[in-house]
């Protein structure tokens, strides 16, 4: 049964007992709820969704501490080997087959943070279970494609407002996805992303037959 750990702001780990882990969007140092630090982590895989500092955060630096793979979109990857560090390109709508499954890179409206880039999510299938990670993104319909083409397990979405969708269209996201489980992030990071995770939960199971799963950072949840 895998295992997801909230790391604060968008950053989880995935984990399976014995097998590759997954690092998402790690950033650690300058969040003020990290419960780690980066040279604590130690991860097979680095999966990142955009260049924004709160998603490439210290991802380069745990890459080539860990001898990690990083897995993104061209540009960051391309950056990364420039450095020197394992990455694989994939780009909006590809998947590619891995040792634990495979990624196939989605849509999301959101600046990209490098030049000529674009910002994404992720559907990873790994060890038997579908996760899809949105990355930052507002709200667009067709997430209903994303659920459709991949029976989900389990959703993480942002639900901070301001930069990303706010509560109610998170809401309408996981009406749309259609995951059994959902999860928020990037929010309470800082005042100006505040949002209410309970307020989430009781609208999610309100509205929608998908449960809430509210992790504080440093927590973990089994899927
Ligand atoms: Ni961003
Ligand atoms: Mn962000």
């Amino acid at each position: 049964m895998p295992k997801i750990t909230f790391l604060g702001h968008a950053c989880f780990l995935l984990e399976e007992k014995g097998k590759e882990t997954l690092l998402f969007d790690p950033f650690l140092r300058e969040n003020p709820l990290a419960p780690l630090k980066p040279e604590e982590l130690k991860t097979d895989y680095i999966l990142i969704s955009h260049a924004h500092f709160d998603h490439l955060g210290e991802a380069y630096e745990i890459a080539g501490a860990n001898k990690a793979t990083i897995i993104s979109t061209a540009e960051i990857s391309f950056q990364a080997q420039e450095k020197g560090l394992n990455a694989h390109p994939l780009n909006i709508g590809g998947r590619y087959n891995f040792p634990f499954g495979w990624v196939k890179v989605t849509l999301a409206f959101h600046g990209s943070g490098i030049a000529g880039g674009h910002a994404c999510g992720f559907v990873v299938h790994y060890y038997s279970k579908n996760i899809y990670f949105a990355g930052d993104t507002g709200l667009f319909s067709d997430m209903k494609l994303i659920g459709e083409l991949t029976p989900l397990d389990l959703a993480l979405l942002p639900i901070g407002d301001n930069f990303t969708m706010g509560i109610d269209d998170a809401v309408m996201a996981v009406s749309f996805l259609r995951a059994p489980q959902v999860i928020p992030y990037h929010y309470n990071t800082w005042p100006i992303i505040e949002a209410d995770p309970e307020e989430f939960r009781k609208k999610v199971e309100e509205k929608t037959s998908s449960r809430c799963i509210i992790i504080p950072p440093g927590k973990s949840h089994s899927f």
